[in-house]
């Protein structure tokens, strides 16, 4: 991949979330003076590997373990300042300096402790069967008040004092109301204790609250390369995933230029992320789930364990019908492929080429829910490897299977392959000369696929 030229950049997961973004964004920000986090919120866990330290970053935009980064969390993210702030101070003790590198947009919506509270109640109640399987980090309490407007509270509101206080005991009166009369909690918030604590906060964020917009446009203006850290995946996506198991932010292309205040034209490139195979958190259909041992093989070699919750991940085969959707909504330019020294010793590797629901095989990804559900997924079997992939230094010195295996997603996904990474670490990373060429943007027909 020809860093440089890529232009201003986004990386968009093009799976469940956990795809590797925070990686690929760390790989990318050497040729990036900006990086800004544009959508969702304390709900991403982005990790990141320096030398033997492990960074997992929640809201902090990944730029900020590169010196001379300037790093922006944008309008449209759900601001979680106690997420932030704990950030803040965890980076500095490691020595990470955060002073002006990091700017926070006035615009962006604060997430506060009854969204948090909201996120909880409402999927106990829903029970296990219907809960989304959230983070219960009030990501999706926070933009339905945004939606609603009148119970928003921004950013630039923490400096006008009287009037937050003001705001938060009018809301916080009505949600007590609604958290003791529909779920019958006994423990009210408080109020004045809440607009203390976050007009604290608003001193300590004050050095880096800005007009984001401003700066990243007149940072555009100037030739500045920007970085746009995706968060979540596509299929997570509230208006194009598989909805209602969803996130509540846009995590497609679409949500780039909306969400850190940019014109659309001024993104150039989106890298695609998605690891060799698929796995998903919280609840939802996931075609090609394996709940045996394959699956729990997956697990232990991947790691795959929530950074921001810490549960179990569900794992499967990779599905090229699912991430060809991802790709023709994101436009993407080029892609990489995380995680391939997982598959090492798994065996035989099924890719899902599409659905059947009802016998039919379908022509697009399901919009229902319930015919997602009962898809049964087309596969196609691929030889697997056994060797330790891990200390490959090129793409043409791994097996021949392995290579085999990237160049068949290449060919279902239509999209290039320009990345493919071998293990954690900046330097476990591939670099493979794509077969449709560099730069092709996703087209709408596919290759064998079945979508
Ligand atoms: P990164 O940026 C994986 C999932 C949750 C749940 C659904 C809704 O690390 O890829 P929410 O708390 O957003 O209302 O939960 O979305 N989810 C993620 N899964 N990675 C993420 O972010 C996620 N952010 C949300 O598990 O299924
Ligand atoms: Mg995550």
């Amino acid at each position: 991949m020809d860093f440089p030229a890529l232009g201003n950049t986004s990386v968009i997961g093009l799976q469940w979330g956990d795809e590797g973004k925070g990686k690929i964004v760390d790989l990318l920000t050497e040729h990036f003076d900006v990086v800004v986090r544009y959508a969702g919120g304390a709900n991403a866990g982005h990790t990141v590997r320096v030398g033997n330290e492990k960074f997992a970053l929640h809201l902090m935009p990944s730029g900020i373990l590169r010196p001379g980064v300037r790093n922006i969390i944008g309008p449209g993210v759900a601001l979680d300042l106690e997420v932030l702030l704990t950030e803040i101070d965890g980076l500095r003790a490691r020595g990470v300096e955060i002073g002006s590198n990091l700017l926070v947009s006035r615009r962006a919506h604060l997430v506060m402790p009854y969204h948090k509270k909201q996120d909880r109640l409402g999927e106990e109640r829903l029970g296990a069967a219907r809960k989304i399987g959230t983070t219960a980090k009030g990501i999706g309490p926070c933009y339905a008040d945004k939606a609603l407007r009148t119970t928003a509270l921004r950013v630039t509101d923490l400096y006008y004092p009287a009037d937050f206080r003001a705001r938060v005991a009018e809301i916080v009166a009505d949600r007590n109301r609604v958290f003791a009369a529909l779920y019958g909690d006994g423990d009210p918030l408080d109020a004045a204790a809440i607009a203390d604590r976050w007009l604290g906060y608003a001193e300590r964020l004050r050095p880096h609250v800005n007009d984001t917009t401003l700066t990243l446009n007149e940072a555009i203006a100037e030739g500045r390369r920007i970085l746009f850290e995706g968060a979540q995946g596509s299929l997570l996506d509230i208006t194009h995933g598989t909805f209602p198991f969803v996130t509540s932010s846009t995590c497609t292309a679409a949500g780039v230029a909306a969400g850190a205040g940019v014109p659309p034209a001024a993104v150039r490139s989106y890298v695609g992320v998605m690891k060799a195979y698929c796995t998903r958190v919280g609840s939802g259909p996931f075609p090609t789930e394996l709940s045996d041992a394959t699956g729990g093989l997956i697990r232990e070699r991947g790691h795959e364990y929530g950074t921001t919750t810490g549960r179990p991940r569900r794992c499967g085969w990779f599905d090229a019908f699912a991430t060809r959707y991802s790709a023709l909504l994101g436009g993407i330019t080029q892609a990489a492929v995380m995680h391939l020294d997982t598959l090492s010793t798994v065996g035989d590797l099924k890719v899902c080429t599409g659905y059947r629901v009802n016998g039919e095989l379908l022509k697009t990804f399901p919009a229902d829910i319930r015919e997602l559900e009962s898809a049964l997924p087309e596969y196609e079997t691929l030889p697997g490897w056994r060797e330790d992939i891990s200390g490959a230094t090129s793409f043409e010195m791994l097996p021949a299977a392995a290579r085999n295996y990237i160049d068949r997603l290449e060919e279902l996904l239509g999209i290039p392959i320009t990345i493919v990474s071998i293990g954690a670490e900046r330097t476990a990373t591939l670099h493979r000369k794509s077969r449709l060429g560099e730069g092709r943007a996703a087209s709408n027909t596919p290759r064998k696929a079945g979508g």
